[in-house]
């Protein structure tokens, strides 16, 4: 059993993943926080529905984040944070402090960078004619999406894919290989 954090910024359909997982014990964690910077975020729902804490980031300054979440996360034992659609950079802080994984739905090094995320990703994908797209998971470093790449899935695009058509099949493949990885921590 070991002790993750979650951090998300939208719907949330990558947290639930992983609360389902925990619930039916495929995944032995347990989720101590979601942390969001949104506070509209469905995913905050989702935590509360689980009871599962939750944590709204007040700082706008990305330096500023940072140090309030140092402060809070200190108050926690954690193995391993999870960004799930999470969409702030992270500070050399917390970058220092804990091991981060971050999942991304294209296969990177293209499709990533700032403004790189969700539907914007899925977007460029089908306007640049690409007929494989897919999912990357990631250790995170101080700049968007480049840290080493921990495991990739390859999915399929079809010619008449829209953004939201690929974004399903992309998602799909995206919590298979999520809780693959996360199941490798538990060791
Ligand atoms: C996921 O597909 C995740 O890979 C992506 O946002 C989606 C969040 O969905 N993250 C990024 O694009 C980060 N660059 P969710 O809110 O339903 O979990």
């Amino acid at each position: 059993m070991y002790n993750l954090v979650v951090f998300a910024s939208g719907n949330g359909s990558t947290l639930q993943a992983i609360i389902d997982n925990i619930n039916s014990e495929n995944l032995k964690a347990n989720i101590q926080l979601v942390v969001s910077n949104n506070p509209d975020a469905f995913a905050l729902s989702r935590a509360k529905n689980a009871n599962i804490p939750t944590y709204i980031i007040k700082s706008k300054l990305s330096s500023e984040i940072d140090s309030e979440l140092l402060e809070v996360l200190s108050h926690y034992d954690i193995d391993l944070i999870v960004l799930a659609g999470y969409l702030k950079l992270i500070g050399s802080g917390l970058i220092n402090k804990y091991t981060i994984i971050n999942t991304h739905p294209a296969l990177l090094p293209k499709y990533g960078g700032k403004g790189m995320y969700g539907m914007n990703v899925h977007r460029a994908v089908i306007n640049a004619h690409e007929t494989k797209s897919g999912v990357t998971l990631h250790y995170v470093n101080e700049k968007y999406d480049s840290g080493d790449i921990i495991s990739q899935t390859v999915v399929d695009v079809f010619p008449d894919d829209t953004p939201e058509d690929l974004a399903t099949r992309v998602q799909r493949a995206e919590k298979v290989q999520l809780i693959n990885v996360l199941k490798e921590f538990e060791k």
